[in-house]
């Protein structure tokens, strides 16, 4: 049978720098939905990426001395290297920058202007020089510009204007067509009553005040307005106006576009309007998160709490912090983030209920069944309520994660695992052990335990990344890649197979010493940049002449495959075209690139280092890379395409 698809996409990120918990917010929501569609039979295609042009980014380079494709290039770098820590499994990732995207959306805004769609006019209002920006009168905070206070002045600047009040009326009737168009639907009246009830304006789609962003093709004075490029990112990234539309036409429209609540009416204002002049059908559905919040704000920076999802990961694991996102925050609404928060829930659930059950459940086997595990053969009515619990999980969870219940599926499962440590305390395995004659009735409980957790570690497996297959660790099993009418079903665990005491699985912390130490942490984290700096320093090498230099052989190289290797943790294996040959080098930089990201990328290649052996494996030269003083790590690559084999000197 063929898969049904499911196109699902996160916002593109501002390249802002200085990533908090509440950016990895709709990424990590994103990631359970694709992760459980995947589980669940769809052919998924999970789009990310980052927003790279604006007025913005360009001020930000400009204040810290780089260009701003430099500056993007670094932040794309560290977001790249966040989603890889928090396990994002996502399909594509696009940049604004990317080639293929400026075509295409030069391409679509030539469209909208042979389509009648686009006209030049003026652009009147209020205008902040220092802030390059226009205001209308009524954003104006007691006649001044809103952001800086400072005077602003009537300015008239000459530009395009997309004709958005035409798409009045077909954007109520795709609201009133598809009632889950726009979800929660607190959020479908917002956009009611505030925008469409009030008249829409046409929209000015294009500046002359500034220089970083995609130009118009007909009029290069003007750069196109960064939401129309942005919003193409959608239709860009599966090829849409390209020679290769292939999966624009198999995954268009999107099934779901994941987006925080500020930019709703971007996305179902604007970006259906914009498909509907393009003759492209509009997605089939927005959802509006709620924020992260941090003391009722929305969480810009740590005040006393650990924000940065890089110490938080580095200190509990990727699970932690995904389980606190995916748990914590009722979901469409917004929930607050602080260390007790979050030491409260990964204790309770993540150490006390979970970890609890998993080492209660293997150490009972192998204390009582020399690790074994045992037959089930007599039951009780006792069991049956936990088998059809578990046995219900698949229909109560595709139907919550269809309606994007995250929280609820979650407590499903949770459900479930109260439900086993109830059913130990109930079935009291200790006493059956005493008794020689309640040694099946002993083996039955300890099998519905273990069965339990198979399935439980099934389906937390979309949400959480490490702790399903230590679980499944303990039975000699892996993970299944999708749901099938077997394994959904209880009783799969073959009686006879070894299982292993699991350890601590989830380590649980005393809440108070736990507090003093992040705030430690918190300390130490501040403290560290100009440490890191101070070693730098000491680190300087002598002088070489020149005749030194050149007994080191450098060549550009160009990376044909490239896979992680089984054995380690921190290498990667590429296989690089030189010239005429071709070299298997090792990497140490697993941690910060997927080996699909650096197919295709031209690299600068040691090529007379003394080859080596790592972990079992030769390597045959070495990929240079450059650290900065975060430890962000990042491939040396030639400034423009020159061919495989050239000298580097
Ligand atoms: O808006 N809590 O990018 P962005 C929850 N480039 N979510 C949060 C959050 C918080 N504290 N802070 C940020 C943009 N987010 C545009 C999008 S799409 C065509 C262009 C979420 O980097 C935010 O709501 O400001 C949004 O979903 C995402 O992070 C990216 O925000
Ligand atoms: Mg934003």
């Amino acid at each position: 049978m063929e898969k049904k698809k499911f196109y699902i996409t996160t916002p593109i990120y501002y390249s802002s720098g200085n990533f908090h918990l509440g950016h990895c917010y709709t990424t990590v929501i994103c990631d359970a939905i694709a992760r459980f569609k995947r589980l669940d039979n769809y052919d998924v295609f999970y789009l990310t990426g980052t927003d790279e042009h604006g007025q913005k980014v360009e001020n930000n380079a400009k204040k810290e001395n780089m260009t701003p494709k430099a500056f993007v290039d670094k932040l794309h770098e560290q977001i790249v290297s966040l989603w890889k820590l928090l396990g994002i499994s996502y399909d594509k990732f696009i940049r604004t920058t990317d080639d293929y995207h400026v075509k295409s959306v030069q391409k679509i805004f030539q469209k909208l202007l042979d389509n009648g769609d686009i006209y030049k006019s003026e652009y009147e209002g209020m205008y902040c020089t220092p802030c390059e920006s226009f205001w209308s009168e009524g954003q104006l905070l007691d006649g001044k510009c809103p952001d800086c206070g400072r005077e602003v002045k009537l300015m008239k600047e000459e530009s395009y204007f997309f004709k958005l009040s035409k798409y009045q009326d077909r954007l109520m009737k795709l609201y009133e067509d598809n009632p889950d168009f726009i979800s929660p639907k607190s959020r479908l009246n917002e956009m009611i009553n505030n925008f469409l009830k009030p008249g829409l304006k046409d929209l000015c789609v294009s500046r002359t005040s500034f220089k970083w962003g995609i130009p118009v093709p007909f009029d290069d004075k003007h750069i196109i307005y960064v939401w129309v490029d942005a919003l193409s990112n959608y239709i860009t990234a599966l090829g849409y106006l390209s020679e290769d539309p292939t999966l624009f036409n198999k995954y268009w429209p999107a099934d779901l576009h994941m987006v925080g609540k500020e930019i709703v009416r971007f996305h179902t204002i604007i970006w259906p309007a914009l498909l509907m002049a393009l003759g492209v059908e509009p997605p089939k559905r927005v959802y509006g998160h709620g924020w992260l919040l941090f003391g009722g704000d929305k969480m810009s920076k740590s005040k006393g709490n650990i924000t940065d999802p890089f110490l938080l990961c580095d200190r509990y694991g990727v699970d932690a912090v995904r389980y606190f996102l995916l748990r914590e925050v009722p979901f469409g609404n917004d929930g607050v983030y602080t260390n007790l928060a979050f030491l409260n829930r990964i204790n309770a659930d993540l150490a006390n209920s979970l970890g609890n059950l998993v080492s209660r459940t293997t150490a009972m086997i192998n204390q009582y069944f020399d690790g074994v595990l045992p037959k089930p053969s007599e039951k009780e009515d006792l069991d049956d309520e936990l088998i059809n619990m578990a046995n219900s999980l698949y229909g109560k969870l595709t139907k919550h994660m269809d309606e994007l219940l995250i929280q609820e599926a979650l407590e499903e499962i949770f459900k479930l695992i109260s439900r086993a440590n109830k059913y130990i305390d109930e079935t009291t395995p200790w006493i059956l052990a005493k008794d020689p004659n309640k040694k099946a009735r002993l083996g039955t409980v300890l099998y519905n335990l273990s069965e339990t957790l198979r399935i439980i570690a099934m389906y937390l497996s979309s949400y959480l990344i490490e702790m399903p297959q230590k679980i499944m660790d303990c039975f000699g099993e892996k993970l299944p890649k999708t749901f099938d009418d077997k394994n959904v079903v209880f009783g799969q665990l073959k009686p006879g197979i070894k299982v292993e005491k699991s350890g601590v699985l989830f380590p649980r912390f005393n809440i108070d010493k736990e507090l003093a130490e992040m705030d430690k942490l918190l300390d130490s984290a501040k403290k560290e940049e100009p440490k890191k700096e101070e070693q730098k320093k000491e680190d300087i090498k002598k002088e070489i002449s020149i005749d030194d230099f050149s007994t080191i052989e450098l060549k550009v190289g160009k990376i044909l495959e490239c896979e992680k290797l089984e054995k380690s943790k921190k290498l990667l294996k590429s296989k690089v075209e030189i010239g005429n040959e071709t070299r298997t080098i090792l990497s140490g930089i697993a941690k910060y690139y997927y080996p699909a990201d650096l197919v295709g990328k031209s690299v600068v290649v040691v090529t007379n280092l003394k080859p080596a052996k790592l972990c079992g494996e030769m390597s045959e030269g070495m990929i240079l890379c450059a650290e900065d003083k975060n430890g962000q790590v990042v491939i040396v690559s030639p400034e423009k395409l020159v061919e495989s084999g050239s000298i580097v000197s």
